[in-house]
């Protein structure tokens, strides 16, 4: 047999962060010692209250089918957390529980989108948006934002990338990969002219709790009821509760929507795991000191790597409000020659760190970001130092 795989997975790559990490795992087996600076997760435990919540749902035989959106019970806790954190008001049935946001996201496409319609994103973007719109048949629509504008967009260029085929615009702040986070100005200008154009608005909000600045939190929902009526906000547990392995996100907006995202649910995963919905109750409605707790250390982390970036000579970084990622601009390593050969791209520098000195770096190119690296400061103090150490081995030998 000569198998044939669809058509709409060649325009579809593997996720870049996911096989980084599989390689520096593999390195690891075979015992190097590698430093990875590619995860996308927090390397904190799961807070002691939740994975106790978890214990007592499978003691208690918690273990069968549910209703494919969620136990009432955690879509209750959800409606609580949206009125309580983001002063957003949502009914039961506009809200919907999935394996992870990346999940929910994924379900949204598939139920909004038709051959050729198109998503409005922001570069740099998280990998897997492009191609999330295309596995659904739909085309990415690319907004450049620059470092010098701190990686806002111009609403102008908002303006001109709207089209009578754009069905979504997506919002991602605090954002993977820049760790910037949107100020309000910036968003109520993008907002007005959004107000001109009927399409939904989609805000990721996962890395909302991992803020380093004091302004309220705030997304396109919180500007207007006429915003809010069209906004499906998504989030999850991953980030905020250091459970990226339990598979847990949500997402609340249009009713019709969510239906929608359900019937595509109905069809392929059926609800998220019954013993991880009774966990979710407890990480959104629990103490919150775990949280805060993580958020400090990881400030700590951030100043300390965007000091020890800057220190390199090459290399800068902006300061990340948020996330736990910082995104030095490396283009004036590019072109410079490393053992005789020119270096061609993020691409070929982060095989470079990962080959001949250990170090996982995921580079800026899958993420619409040619000349950049994106490091994750969700590491120990000791581990940032060495693998900055590792960085500075690097350019201490390009010629
Ligand atoms: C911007 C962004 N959105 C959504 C997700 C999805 O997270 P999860 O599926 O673990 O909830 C991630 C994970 O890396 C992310 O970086």
């Amino acid at each position: 047999m000569t198998l044939q795989l669809a058509r709409r997975l060649k325009a579809v790559k593997p996720s870049a962060t996911l096989s980084l990490n599989a390689k520096a795992r593999a390195l690891s087996a075979k015992g190097a010692d590698v430093l990875s600076f590619a995860a996308g997760e927090p390397d904190f435990d799961t807070p002691e209250h939740i994975k106790d919540a978890a214990k007592a749902a499978l003691d208690a035989g918690f273990t069968k089918y549910t209703a494919t959106g969620g136990i009432p019970e955690l879509k209750s806790a959800i409606v609580e957390k949206f009125k309580r954190e983001n002063r957003l008001a949502f009914a039961p049935e506009q809200v919907i529980v999935s394996v992870g946001g990346k999940h929910a996201l994924f379900n949204c496409f598939q139920a909004l989108l038709s051959p050729g319609d198109e998503v409005v994103i922001f570069a740099p973007y998280w990998v897997s948006y492009p191609d999330m719109v295309r596995l659904a048949d739909g085309e990415p629509v690319i907004i450049e934002t620059s470092a010098a504008d701190r990686w806002t967009p111009d609403p102008k260029e908002l303006r001109r990338a709207l089209s009578s085929r754009t069905r979504a615009v997506i919002f991602n702040s605090p954002s993977n990969p820049t760790g910037s986070v949107m100020p309000r100005k910036a968003l109520e200008g993008l907002a007005e002219v959004l107000r001109h154009h009927d399409c939904l608005l989609i805000s990721d909000d996962i890395y909302e709790r991992l803020r380093y600045v004091n302004e309220p939190f705030v997304n396109v929902a919180n500007l207007g009821p006429d915003l809010a009526a069209r906004t499906l906000v998504v989030n999850g547990l991953s980030k905020a509760y250091s459970m990226t392995g339990w598979r847990l996100g949500y997402a609340a907006g249009p009713k019709e929507l969510i239906a929608g995202m359900q019937t595509v649910q109905d069809q392929s995963t059926s609800n998220a795991a019954s013993i991880v919905q009774k966990a979710a109750i407890a990480a959104l409605s629990g103490p919150d000191e775990p949280v805060q707790k993580m958020v400090k250390a990881f400030h700590a982390r951030r100043d300390r790597m965007v000091k020890g970036l800057n220190a390199i000579p090459g290399v800068s970084c902006l300061e990340p409000d948020g996330a736990f990622y910082c995104f030095p601009d490396v283009g004036q390593l590019i072109g410079k020659r490393y053992q005789g050969q020119p270096i061609t791209g993020s691409v070929q520098l982060s095989e470079i760190l990962i080959d001949d000195f250990l170090l996982a770096a995921v580079p800026g190119e899958p993420f619409g970001a040619e000349g950049f690296l994106r490091l994750s400061f969700a590491t120990s103090d000791e581990k940032i130092d060495k693998g900055l150490g590792r960085l500075s081995d690097f350019v201490s030998k390009l010629q």
